[in-house]
């Protein structure tokens, strides 16, 4: 379907921090990729490469310093802080590196979050928060707080909470590296589910046997992209 509009667009996009000053650092230059509704994409690179800040970017928690970004279409330098947290809130589900839960609430509470208070009554929010926490095997947790939970079971409650809008477009910036083997495939089974559902999902990774999962793989160095012929890995 050719028609289709892709939906993450980057063209030109760079990213400067702390430009004309000593501690400038130029984290990504020139990126152009197109994402397509229903694509599962891994993004590689070593430390520093630049693959958080692209992530941030597409994910609208930052701007950019040149380029432009359409997230489904939209120029998202078109819109202002409100439109933006809007666009974030329905479309875009954030898994972020090192988890960033909130120390004094609940797993049941953390997931929750997203719903907003205003938005969805507190029954409801309950009732979407035990689904998702059931979804990525934590039903018996959801009291805990965070720092009485493992570190797999705390990436697994960011999962959750990024889910708990069905957003269309998952990211998600380490997902399986604080995780034992067995949670980690079961972590990425359930991105394969959600992608089987028709949802957008890039992930961040160093491990290459998360990376054979994903339909493309995308690479950073020194804040360049580069995409990796589709590698074809033997299963015996
Ligand atoms: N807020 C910031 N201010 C200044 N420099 C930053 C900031 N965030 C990142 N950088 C720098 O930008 C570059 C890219 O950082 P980024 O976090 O995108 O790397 P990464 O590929 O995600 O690395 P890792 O695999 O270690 O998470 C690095 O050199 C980093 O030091
Ligand atoms: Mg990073």
């Amino acid at each position: 379907m050719s028609g289709q509009v892709p939906v993450i667009e980057t063209q030109g996009l760079g990213k400067v921090y702390s430009p004309g000053t000593e501690a400038e650092v130029v984290a990504l230059r020139d990126v152009d990729i197109s994402i397509a509704r229903g694509d599962f994409v891994a993004i590689m690179g070593p430390s520093g490469s630049g693959k958080s800040t692209l992530m941030n970017l597409i994910g609208c928690l930052d701007t950019p310093s040149a380029g432009t970004y359409r997230c489904d279409g939209i120029d998202v330098s078109t819109l202002d802080a409100e439109e933006l947290a809007v666009l974030r809130r329905d479309k875009i589900g954030f898994v972020f590196q090192g988890f960033n839960l909130l120390p004094r609430m609940s797993a049941l509470e953390n997931v929750a979050m997203p719903l907003g208070y205003a938005r969805v009554p507190p029954d409801e929010r309950s009732a979407l928060a035990h689904e998702a926490l059931a979804a990525v095997g934590l039903s018996e947790r959801e009291s805990h707080r965070p720092s009485e939970l493992s570190g797999g079971q705390q990436q697994r409650v960011a999962i959750a909470r990024a889910l708990i809008n069905r957003p269309p477009i998952l990211l998600a910036d380490e997902p399986t590296g604080a995780l034992d083997s067995r949670t980690g495939e079961e972590i990425l089974a359930l991105f394969g589910r959600l992608r089987e559902d028709g949802h957008t999902v890039v992930i961040i990774t160093h491990d290459p046997e998360v990376a054979a999962h994903a339909g493309r793989v995308l690479t950073m160095l020194d804040g360049e992209l580069r995409e990796e012929p589709r590698l074809v890995i033997g299963d015996s």
